[in-house]
């Protein structure tokens, strides 16, 4: 028989004080209360494992700092090659790739202490923003040449100096066009 039950069967007997009934009917209750809280801890912990796995694979998966700075001188050399050939739009392009991948080198690696100077890359970014921009490749060259120095700077401040980025001699693929394929007012050569 059900506690339930017990109850209706001893409701009908008049035996049966209601003070009894008042006790039994208490107890019911709390026993309830207990199962819906033994209910709800097994479905929190059930989650709370379900989170601890999910944030386990997160690390797991996630490109490290070393993988995200791979990316980074892919569009440094794609920058280069497309700045130095008047393909501005391009060169817009690549350096915006850069940009992403130091944002999101930030927030992703933000445990490792070395990604609190990424901020450096702010300035000398700017200012080949802006040649690009202004589509004129002097002051392209010059802010590019800045730009690598604080890669390199980067690298001497966290014992990273047997790692020298310099400006490249060949372009990374040769799949891909750098050549501007508009002239220099943005309109199809
Ligand atoms: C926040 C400082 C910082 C800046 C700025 C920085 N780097 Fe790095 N870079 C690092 C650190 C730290 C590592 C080592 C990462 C690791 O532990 O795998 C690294 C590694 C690298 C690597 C090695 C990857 C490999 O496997 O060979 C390359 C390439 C690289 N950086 C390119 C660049 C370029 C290009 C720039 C500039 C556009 C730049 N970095 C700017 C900190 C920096």
């Amino acid at each position: 028989m059900t506690v339930k039950a017990h109850i209706i069967y001893l409701c009908n007997h008049k035996s049966v004080s209601m003070k009894k009934i008042f006790l039994l009917s208490i107890s019911v209750i709390v026993i309830q209360a207990c199962t819906n809280n033994s209910n709800k801890g097994a479905k929190r912990m059930a989650l709370e494992k379900k989170v601890d796995s999910l944030n386990a694979f997160v690390q797991k998966m996630k490109p490290g700092l070393g993988e995200l700075m791979t990316n980074i001188q892919l569009h440094h050399e794609k920058l280069w090659f497309s700045g130095t050939n008047l393909n501005w739009k391009l060169a817009d392009f690549e350096i915006g790739e850069i940009q992403e991948t130091v944002e999101q080198a930030k927030q992703i690696e933000a445990d490792r202490p070395e990604t609190k100077d990424l901020v450096m890359l702010e300035a000398p970014l700017k200012t080949v923003s802006e040649a690009i921009e202004n589509k004129d490749v002097e002051k392209f060259k010059l802010g590019y040449a800045n730009l690598t120095s604080t890669c390199n700077s980067c690298h001497q401040l966290n014992h990273f100096e047997f790692n020298v980025i310099k400006t490249p001699t060949a372009p990374p693929v040769t799949d891909q066009e750098f050549e501007a394929k508009v002239n220099s007012e943005g309109s199809l050569k």
